[in-house]
């Protein structure tokens, strides 16, 4: 049968805007009434959400293939999160932009994150060919911090990719945050977040109390992690040969 409808227009963010809105691309006025402004959103969010779906569909499609085929399988668990209306407005405040509904789509690149977590390092590096492979899926950017790790001892591959969703009969290109890292990268990046960033309020006096240099801690921490990741890459290649 002859497909009927092709599909080519590019969708406008701004027709996003639930039918009927008057605060139509004007965040800064829906953001002082957050539940008008979660309204706005949902239909964004929820194209934000497909595309997150389709990616992680073509991820678990990978895992599948290597589960048939009866060999190792080089993703040990995804992770999904849809940023909220609220933290995408918070964004926007933080990187001194304009609360608009372009401006998010345009600047803010990890609305709709995925997190591949493989068992070594060479899957991560198999993960990522094989999604720079599908044709339908465009490249916004590559971030190597296994190659080249942030100071604090960060290890992870970044990539923002985008792509296509067909809502409301038009074609979007949404970008979504795939993170690809080891078990072991995992570990390290889930306390350090967990250390930076839900400490307990009196952490300064303590910290001086205990004489810790928690950058230093946590950076040597990295680096002993990363220690037993390679000795495991070592066992794994030699019994992969
Ligand atoms: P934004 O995209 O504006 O946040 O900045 P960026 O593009 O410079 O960020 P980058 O690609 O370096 O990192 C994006 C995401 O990676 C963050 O939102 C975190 O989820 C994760 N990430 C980056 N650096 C660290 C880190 O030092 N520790 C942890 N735990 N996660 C990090
Ligand atoms: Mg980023």
């Amino acid at each position: 049968m002859e497909k009927e409808i092709i599909i080519e227009e590019e969708l406008s963010v701004t027709e996003l805007v639930a039918l009927g809105n008057p605060y139509e691309n004007n965040m800064a006025r829906i953001a002082a009434m957050e539940d008008e402004f979660s309204h706005t959103m949902e239909p964004i969010l929820k194209m934000y959400n497909a595309a997150m779906n389709l990616a992680t569909a073509r991820l678990n499609i990978i895992r599948d293939e290597f589960e048939f085929r009866g060999q190792r399988v080089p993703i040990h668990h995804i992770d999904t999160r849809l940023k909220s209306s609220k933290s995408i407005l918070g964004k926007l405040e933080k990187k001194g932009m304009r609360l608009s509904l372009t401006e998010a789509f345009n600047n803010i690149y990890d609305i709709a994150g995925i997190r591949c977590v493989c068992p070594y390092i060479k899957d991560v590096y198999l993960i990522r060919d094989r999604i720079l492979a599908q044709d339908d899926i465009q490249i916004l950017e590559i971030k190597d911090y296994i190659a080249s790790p942030k100071p604090n001892g960060y290890r992870s591959l970044h990539m923002i990719i985008r792509v296509p969703v067909y809502f409301m009969s038009k074609k979007q290109l949404v970008p979504v945050e795939i993170q690809i890292r080891t078990l072991a990268m995992d570990l390290w990046a889930s306390l350090e977040h967990d250390i930076k960033y839900k400490s307990l309020s009196n952490k300064e006096e303590s910290l001086d109390a205990m004489e810790l240099d928690m950058d230093e801690e946590l950076l040597q921490a990295a680096e002993l992690i990363y220690a037993a990741q390679q000795k495991f890459e070592i066992m794994n290649s030699a019994m992969e040969k």
